[in-house]
């Protein structure tokens, strides 16, 4: 029948992926799938595609000249300011480096998430979809060699080059995402994106906040770095938009330091930033559109549609506040910071109605339209701006500044490159002329270019000799490599085995670690007596730790009947206390490991309801793990006992040390029974069905390989007639890729190597 629906009914109700889905029906379910997102079936580049390659042939001068000249024009649809996209530029380029944040590595430039939602649709966001989609002929014509990622944060750095600002450099490297982020957590508050139309509509901020505005203890939540859902950092018009620049001043503060940057280097870049460009607040925000997610089908990926006027150009709406920070907008000068202070500011409002502040001097310099010729206005502050002025200690650091413009551009530059480099891991990620990798820059995490000539087939197997030789366990070994490795964390790239960091300071110290002392005083014994032998060849403690690891894992197969040979890749350099920012490497420090069945102390009281296995999953995400490597990774550690502090809990076996699927076929055996240990859930016994004889204790970390659906389904494969082989192999391959995490100087910049 003509028109008929193919599903074979009269109604179409739903089609695949239509709400209600699991997420509907089952709120609270361990989210596994986040652990499979924009993987190689998401990608159309391949899983050969090698970006270092590709970007290598780019003339990064031509390119930067095609930036440039592209910055200096103005098209009608979306017409530049003062004939200059720089300042748009700028802004688009820092609120892709400016989600970042430290307690979890997440956010960032590194992977042009601005392109997708949530990010992409933020209100804070608003119309830097216009800037992307300007760039799109350049991006069109250098192709795959130049990921958005990039060219968002090089069409920054050209911006402020154009405008007399000295950039301190541009690193190339970073791999763009190919799907929305689904999974990462930006505060617990659900804002209705479709009724959200101005900063004013998202004070519902204190889910997010602990205490009480003013209170000694007031603080944000981790891992977030924003003050308010949907927002980059702060809201310009002050916390709840009350005006207040000293909390205003209060929540910069905390967000910055989230984001890693200290009081120096927050007042230049938001000094540095407004030096630049303008605000705009033309037309009250519930005129405006829906944001690109949300937008209809023909806005073709653009949204926050203005009706007023022409919508753009001398029209245009982003945030509602209206107006310029300076006289010149488009050159890099002090005058921010000489009018901030040489002037009395009192508040108004935007034609948007949002609140500003204006000089109250009517003789305050001028600054002129962006569009219409010979037409002046005000100069204008927000809140935030104001804010750097009354806090005493932002306000030092602005005197300074003020008195001293060299020393302020210096700290702007360097600050502007961290920003926008922050995430992007060890220095062989960069790529380029301009990328600079100095031993100063601490945030880069910098271990020293290799002085020997690295170890070869030879002497690792005399090494792993030797290493067996001094008597150290299975257990201790594996615990000790795994313990090194485990920090890595790919949402910035930090972390690893690479440089012995597991060694000083202070990864040394952690409880988590403590039982790694001895073995790493026993390896470095091993060291000297190598490196003293005279053989030519040196080893460093850093590939003597991973090494050690591989020895246990091969012992351990062995001693299960199953010789396997574990990958080896030597190369790794040890590096120095004094090359290792404490505090930055403080907040690697795991809250849960369930690799380790470790849960810190103070977990419950900071968890607000994440559960240890939702912190397990996490911390699997952020080693890249697939949810079989999640598992069978789990198993082997188990069997191995890695835990941290040497317990059984969830050593379902009665051959410790040898690599057997007892984990599984304990987990999953219809013999056994589990029954609560303690009030919260944390702690069981397995007990056996028929005798009540208590076999086993465990951890949410261990069951819940057996309560997950997912999880089990795996474990199941891996716990039948069939599966030993299997699991060796499978966990001698995920042993190596967690020992390879962070060697990109091997790796290099292919995604799936
Ligand atoms: C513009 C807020 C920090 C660079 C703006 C706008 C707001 C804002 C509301 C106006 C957007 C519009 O309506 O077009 C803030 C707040 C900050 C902050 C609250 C921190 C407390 C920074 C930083 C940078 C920066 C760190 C760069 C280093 C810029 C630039 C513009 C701008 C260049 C002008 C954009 C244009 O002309 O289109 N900022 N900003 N801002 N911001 Fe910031």
């Amino acid at each position: 029948m003509a028109g008929r629906c193919p599903f074979g009914g009269d109604r179409i109700g739903g089609a695949q992926g239509s709400r209600p889905t699991l997420e509907n029906w089952y709120p609270h379910r361990l989210r596994i799938e986040v652990l499979h997102q924009n993987g190689l079936a998401a990608d159309p580049l391949g899983p050969d595609f090698d970006y270092a390659a590709e970007f290598a042939k780019i003339d990064l001068d031509a390119l930067k000249a095609d930036i440039k000249q592209f910055l200096t024009s103005s098209v009608s649809w979306w017409p530049s300011d003062y004939g200059n996209y720089g300042p748009q530029m700028i802004r688009m380029a820092w609120h892709s480096a400016g989600t970042y944040r430290i307690a979890d590595g997440r956010g960032g430039a590194g992977t042009g998430m601005q392109r997708f939602a949530p990010i992409s649709s933020w209100w804070d966001n608003g119309n830097t979809d216009k800037s992307r989609r300007l760039l799109q002929p350049i991006k069109h014509k250098y192709g795959n060699a130049l990921s958005w990622a990039d060219l968002m944060v090089l069409t920054g750095n050209c911006a402020l080059e154009i405008m007399g600002f000295p950039t301190y450099g541009f690193a190339g490297g970073r791999l763009d995402a190919w799907e929305a982020d689904n999974a990462t957590y930006w505060g617990p508050e659900v804002v209705d994106m479709g009724t959200v139309s101005s900063f004013d509509d998202m004070v519902n901020r204190d889910k997010r906040w602990r205490g009480k505005n003013g209170d000694a203890d007031y603080d944000l939540e981790n891992p977030l770095a924003a003050s308010h859902q949907s927002l980059i950092y702060v809201n310009p018009e002050g916390p709840y938009a009350n005006g207040d620049p000293q909390g205003s001043a209060h929540d910069i503060r905390v967000t910055f330091t989230r984001m890693a940057m200290n009081d120096e280097e927050t007042v230049a870049l938001i000094a540095g930033g407004h030096a630049f460009g303008k605000s705009h607040g033309m037309t009250p925000a519930k005129e405006i559109g829906p944001p690109p997610e949300m937008a209809p089908m023909e806005a073709m990926g653009l949204g926050w549609h203005n009706p007023r006027g022409t919508g753009a150009g001398k029209d245009t709406m982003t945030n509602g506040i209206e107006g310029s920070w300076t006289p010149d907008p488009t050159k890099w000068d002090n005058a921010y910071l000489e009018n901030l202070f040489k002037y009395e500011w009192e508040q108004t409002k935007s034609p948007a109605g949002a609140l500003q502040w204006t000089p109250k001097d009517p003789n305050a310099p001028k600054t002129p339209d962006a569009h219409v010729e010979g037409q002046m206005h005000p100069l204008m502050m927000m809140t935030s701006d104001i804010a750097l002025k009354v806090d005493p200690e932002y306000r030092k650091v602005c005197e300074k500044f003020l008195n001293d413009f060299e020393a302020f551009t210096q700290a702007f530059s360097k600050a502007w490159y961290k920003l926008t480099h922050r995430d992007m891991g060890p220095r062989h990620r960069y790529l380029g002329k301009e990328a600079k990798l100095e031993d100063g820059l601490l945030w880069q995490d910098p271990i020293p270019e290799a002085s020997h000539q690295p170890i070869g087939e030879a002497e690792i197997a005399t090494l792993k000799q030797a290493i067996l030789a001094k008597g150290l366990s299975v257990s201790d070994l594996a615990f000790t490599a795994f313990s090194a490795a485990s920090t890595f964390r790919d949402s910035d790239k930090r972390g690893g085995a690479n440089g012995a960091r597991l060694a000083l300071a202070p990864q040394k110290d952690w409880t988590v670690n403590r039982r790694a002392a001895p073995v790493v005083e026993a390896l470095r014994a091993v060291m000297t007596e190598f490196n003293g032998s005279g053989g030519g060849k040196s080893v460093s403690l850093a590939d003597l730790i991973v090494l050690g690891g591989c020895a246990a894992v091969e012992k351990a197969a062995q001693d299960a009947g199953v010789p396997t040979q574990v990958p080896f890749t030597p190369g790794r350099v040890d590096t120095t206390q004094e090359l290792t920012d404490i505090e930055m490497f403080e907040w690697l420090k795991p809250v849960v490991d369930g690799f380790r069945n470790y849960v810190d102390d103070g977990f419950g009281a900071m968890s607000q309801g994440v559960s240890p296995e939702e912190m397990f999953l996490d911390k699997a995400n952020l080693m890249t793990l697939t949810a079989p490597e999640w598992t069978v990774l789990t198993a082997g550690l188990r069997v191995l006992n890695a835990n941290h502090d040497g317990s059984h809990k969830g050593v379902f076996t009665d051959r410790v040390g040898v690599l057997t699927t007892d984990f599984f076929k304990n987990l999953t055996s219809v013999d056994l029974v589990w029954e609560k240990a303690d009030d919260q859930g944390h702690a069981f016994v397995l007990k056996d069905r028929e005798s009540g004889q208590t076999r086993f204790e465990a951890t949410r970390s261990d069951l819940v390989f057996g309560a997950n659906a997912q999880l089990r389904n795996i474990a199941d494969a891996y716990a039948g007639v069939d599966g030993h082989k299997r699991f060796v192999a499978d966990f001698a391959k995920v042993w190596d890729k967690v020992m390879m995490l962070d060697r990109f100087d091997v790796k290099g910049h292919k995604r799936y190597a």
